[in-house]
Order: C-alpha cells, then sequence, then structure tokens
C-alpha cells in the first residue's frame, strides 16, 4: 500500500476514479504538481524561519556544493509510514531529507541534504532508507559521500523504528570505510546517538555559531553532573576543533563549509582503487629555496614555523591544514608535489616544542590511515623532541595512543617519505616513519639531531658518577653535553647504519621530495593477510 500525503490523495484519487479517461496532459500535469512540491520541504513558513537563524535549506545548501545543475535527486517523493501522533495526516514528500548524486569539478559525488523543515529533519525510518540507498549507490559505483546534516535527532513520533534506521545508516558508514571517502558537514543540530555517523566518517566540517553536536544537551549534562554550560561551549565548533578533535574543521559560514568540502576533494582519489587527483603543476617541481638553508635556528632549542618550512617546499605554498586547532604540536594536511597529493605530517617546532603527546599521536594517526587507505602518499618534517613526560600523559594512556601512530605507520604501505630537519629522539625517532618502519626514503637535513636522547638528559645519566665527583660539575657537564652533541647532535652517524638514506641540503629538499615520489610512483607493498589488525584503540 502506497501511502501518500493529503494533497497527493486528492491528486490520485481523482486520478483513480477517472481510471482510463485520465489523459496524458493530466498525468502529466500532476508530475509537474507533485515535483513543485517537493521543492517546498516543511513550507514556506519554516523556510522563512530557517533563513532567519542565518542558516540555508537543504536544496540551497546542495545548489552551492554542487557543479551547476548536475544535481539529480533520488526519491523525492518518499513519505514517511508513522501513523502515530497525528504524523498520519501530514506526510511531506521527501520526508525531511534531500538525497541524489551530482558533480563537484566534474566528478561524481552522492549527497544527502538533511531538511530542517521537515519535522526539524530528524529521521525516521524512511529517512534513513534513502540515506542508506545513496550510501549503497556509492559504494558500488566507488564515489564519494557528502552528508549535511541539520536534524533534531531520531524522529519521536517513530521510537525504536528510527534508532534502528540510525543503526542502518552506522552500519553502511562502517562498510563504507576505507572504500570510498566520506565527509560530514555539521550544519545544525546534530545530537545523541546521530552523531556516530559523522563520527565514523573520515572528515567532520563544523559551522561556527550555528552547529553544534554532543551525546546529551545542556539540560540533561545539569541534571546528571550538575554542571552549567551552553550550547556552544558543549559541543560548538571551536569546542570539538579544539578540545575534543572531534571536528576536522570549522567553517565561518556554511558556505565557507560547502567551498572546504569542494577544497578537501580535490586531494582525495574517489575511492581506494584509485589515485588521487593529479594536477599539472604551475610550480617548478625544480624550484630550490635558499631561505631554508638559514631556517633552522643556531640554538637547537630556539623554536621556528614548520609552516613556513612545509609552504616553501610544496606546489605554490599551499598546505591544506586538517585539524588545525587541535594538537598544535604536529601538523597534518594535504599538499601538492609537482602535482601529485600528498599526506604531510609534521611536527611544529612553535607549540611545546612539537612534542609528541596524546592528542597528537591520535591526530597525525587517523590521519596516516586515511591517507593509506586512499593512496596519498606520505611525507613526514620530523623535528621531535621526544613523546611528553608527566602523570596527566602516562595516566592518559600515552602508551596507548602513541602506539596507534607508531601503528599507523607501521601499516602503511603508501609511498612513504621522511624529512628529518632536527630534532628526532628516543622512541618518537621510530615513531615518526623511521626505515624500520618501512619509510622509503629518510632523508636528513644537516642540521639533524639523531639519538637516544638529548644532550643535556644523556650526559646527566650517562655520567651521574662522573659529574658527582668532578671539581666544577657544571663545566665538567658543559663539556660532556658539547662531546656528546658533537658525536650524535648529527645526521651522519645515523647515516652510516643506512638508516638515513641521505642527508641533503635544506634548499634542494623540494626537487629531492618530487624526485622521490616520482620514483615511488609504482611502489607495491602488502601486509600479511588477515581479517583486519588490531590497532591499540
Ligand atoms: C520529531 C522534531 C524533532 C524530533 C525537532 N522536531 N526535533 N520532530 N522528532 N527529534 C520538530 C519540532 O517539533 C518542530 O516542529 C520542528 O522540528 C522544529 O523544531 P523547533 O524545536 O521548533 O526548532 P528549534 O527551536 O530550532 O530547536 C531545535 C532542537 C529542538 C534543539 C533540535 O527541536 C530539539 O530539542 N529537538 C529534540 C531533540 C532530541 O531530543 N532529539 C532526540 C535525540 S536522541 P514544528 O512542527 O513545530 O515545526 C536521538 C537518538 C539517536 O536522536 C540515537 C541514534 C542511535
Amino acid at each position: 500500500m502506497w501511502h501518500v500525503g493529503d494533497d497527493q490523495t486528492q491528486h490520485l484519487s481523482s486520478l483513480n476514479e477517472k481510471q482510463g479517461m485520465s489523459t496524458n496532459k493530466e498525468r502529466i500535469e500532476l508530475l509537474r504538481k507533485m515535483r513543485e512540491k517537493t521543492l517546498l520541504g516543511g513550507g514556506e513558513e519554516r523556510i522563512r524561519r530557517q533563513h532567519e537563524k542565518g542558516k540555508m535549506t537543504a536544496r540551497e545548501r546542495l545548489e552551492l556544493l554542487l557543479d551547476k545543475g548536475s544535481f539529480r535527486e533520488i526519491d523525492a517523493y518518499v513519505q514517511h509510514r508513522t501513523h502515530d501522533f497525528g504524523l498520519e495526516k501530514n506526510r511531506p514528500l521527501g520526508d525531511g531529507v534531500v538525497t541524489g548524486y551530482g558533480a563537484i569539478n566534474g566528478r561524481l559525488v552522492y549527497v544527502f541534504s538533511q531538511d530542517f523543515t521537515v519535522f526539524g529533519g530528524s529521521l525516521s525510518k524512511t529517512h534513513a532508507e534513502k540515506i542508506v540507498k545513496i550510501m549503497e549507490m556509492a559504494m558500488k559505483n566507488g564515489a564519494p559521500v557528502i552528508g549535511l546534516n541539520d536534524s533534531g535527532g531520531a524522529r519521536i513520533q517513530e521510537g525504536v523504528v528510527s534508532l534502528g534506521g540510525y543503526a542502518d545508516i552506522f552500519l553502511r558508514n562502517t562498510l563504507a570505510s576505507g572504500v570510498i571517502p566520506q565527509i560530514s558537514l555539521i550544519m545544525g543540530p546534530c545530537a545523541g546517538g546521530a552523531v556516530y555517523s559523522p563520527a565514523i566518517t573520515d572528515f567532520i566540517i563544523m559551522v561556527d555559531k550555528t552547529s553544534y553536536m554532543f551525546i546529551t544537551g545542556p539540560e540533561v549534562v545539569k541534571t546528571v553532573t550538575h554542571e552549567d554550560v551552553t550550547f556552544e561551549e558543549l559541543g560548538g565548533a571551536y569546542t570539538h576543533a579544539r578540545k575534543s578533535g572531534v571536528a576536522h574543521f570549522v567553517a565561518k559560514s556554511e558556505e565557507d563549509a560547502l567551498f572546504l568540502a569542494q577544497q578537501l576533494l580535490t586531494y582525495i582519489p574517489q575511492n581506494n582503487l584509485e589515485d588521487p587527483p593529479y594536477v599539472p603543476p604551475t610550480d617548478d617541481p625544480m624550484r630550490q629555496d635558499k631561505e631554508l638553508d638559514d631556517i633552522i635556528p643556531d640554538n637547537p632549542n630556539k623554536p621556528y614555523d614548520m609552516k613556513e618550512v612545509i609552504r616553501r617546499v610544496v606546489d605554490d605554498g599551499i598546505f591544506f591544514e586538517v585539524h588545525e586547532h587541535f594538537a598544535q604540536n604536529i601538523l597534518v594536511g594535504f599538499a601538492r608535489l609537482g602535482g601529485r597529493s600528498v599526506g604531510v605530517i609534521a611536527q611544529q617546532p612553535l607549540v611545546l616544542a612539537g612534542v609528541l603527546d596524546i592528542g597528537a599521536s591520535t591526530k597525525a594517526a587517523r590521519f596516516v590511515r586515511f591517507c593509506d587507505a586512499f593512496n596519498i602518499p606520505l611525507v613526514v618534517f620530523e623535528d621531535v623532541p621526544g613523546f611528553m613526560p608527566g602523570t596527566a600523559q602516562e595516566h592518559g594512556g600515552i602508551i596507548l595512543h602513541g602506539a596507534k601512530l607508531l601503528y599507523a605507520f607501521s601499516e602503511a604501505t603508501v609511498p612513504k617519505i621522511t624529512v628529518i630537519t632536527r630534532k628526532a629522539y628516543g622512541g618518537a625517532y621510530d615513531v615518526m616513519n623511521s626505515r624500520h618502519i618501512r619509510a622509503d626514503l629518510v632523508f636528513a637535513w644537516p642540521s639533524a639531531e639523531i639519538a637516544v636522547m638529548g644532550p643535556d638528559g644523556a650526559v646527566k645519566i650517562i655520567y651521574r658518577r662522573q659529574l658527582a665527583a668532578a671539581e666544577d660539575p657544571e663545566a665538567e657537564k658543559a663539556r660532556l653535553v658539547e662531546e656528546y652533541r658533537q658525536k650524535f647532535a648529527n645526521p651522519y652517524v645515523a647515516a652510516s647504519w643506512g638508516f638515513v638514506d641521505d642527508v641533503i641540503f635544506p634548499h634542494e629538499t623540494r626537487p629531492r621530495l618530487i624526485n622521490a615520489l616520482d620514483m615511488l610512483q609504482n611502489k607495491r607493498d602488502t601486509n600479511p593477510w588477515k581479517k583486519h589488525g588490531n590497532i591499540p584503540l
């Protein structure tokens, strides 16, 4: 039985009465009217309210996101099947989500866009079925899914049926993970278990001020933990970008969010069997940069900006940073080298001296795994003094979280290149894409210092007795530190073992990396067969 809304019921019953009598013209007229109706969502009044909040409608968003005229809608006539709470009298066409496919820069994408003007974009069984349908099409046809989320959560009137709909989506998100890219834009509320669909996807873009994500809202928080917290503090865009790391990008506006999604896709292949798009470079692949020779300060404890190093090396100085506001002691993001998309992972000496801590490890591990799943080569710029000491880190599980990064680099089979710009100390040396865990090439700048620990710490341990017995312990320590520095604080010991493949001039980093990527373009490497590994979660 096909349930239809009041208006449509009238249209159809009048058509049925005339069975055999209706003309083709009438049928076409009916289609025209129905099409018009699908465009209205929850009606003009609710569209006005949506605009008043500074938000676009589901369709306006799609229009901006997709290439002009490319959107093809699917399931515009779907209606919910609920019979309770008076909902049977209101069955808007489309049921609160606009789904279909289109193109971004000429490349196929599948989309769903929740329509807040229809029952607050809440998710019914049929709403979920529409999303599941396009996700399955996307997987079959190997193209990304972009979800525009703006929803009051589970359709309360439907109860468990709606919860089942969510789970159907979560399963598809999981099955699609690593097969096709999945991008979530949060453009309004996203609460309760609904947050788990975006969380499984590869990237989350939140719009500042108008979007929020949380498991339970401020009222429930107050009841349970007696905390007073605003929507924004609890789950606004900057909260998730800076504190939780849930959001990868913060957009100033909805337009900005849609633009970010378009940009992001330019670095990413359509699916896990393709290579990322190649963009013929306008920046000379042989370009050298003399400024890089002076970028490392003489004092090894002085910071410098690793973003500047990256920008000076990559095509046109464009570094598309991911997770910009989270764990800023490590940098991750996309760039191009000689036209090829690469994933860049780098310490940022300007923040906590570039130390590896829990946040930095999980941030980088997730990024490495994304790149590896989608055939994007990894380029690492390393200046790491080690792992962060302290009870907060130890009790927070730095052992487990640091291991994630180690695991991610170790299992990655894409081309992997490391440039050690300065410090590579301790376990962090091993973790940061060392040759031992299958880096294809490790370059070091002449300023590289590769050892078990920094000279100060090393001297205190290995010369403890000698220092205690010295006449002038400070002078003796300074002498021993200098001796240690001379011996280990350079790249040549590691190079003599073959752990560093070449010591390069900083100014030649760009051509050397591009040349290396050329050399590695047909790289094949595999891991032993397994159902899946057991990454330390
Ligand atoms: C049905 C809903 C709805 C929902 C909103 N509406 N949420 N209808 N189910 N979950 C309807 C409203 O009745 C209203 O209808 C219209 O959408 C707009 O809602 P407003 O409240 O007027 O909008 P606003 O003031 O902007 O507030 C938005 C809101 C609020 C903060 C999202 O609507 C809200 O708190 N909704 C309930 C959120 C919630 O508790 N959801 C369940 C979460 S649990 P009319 O006809 O008046 O326009 C969950 C579990 C998922 O989702 C688990 C998955 C495993």
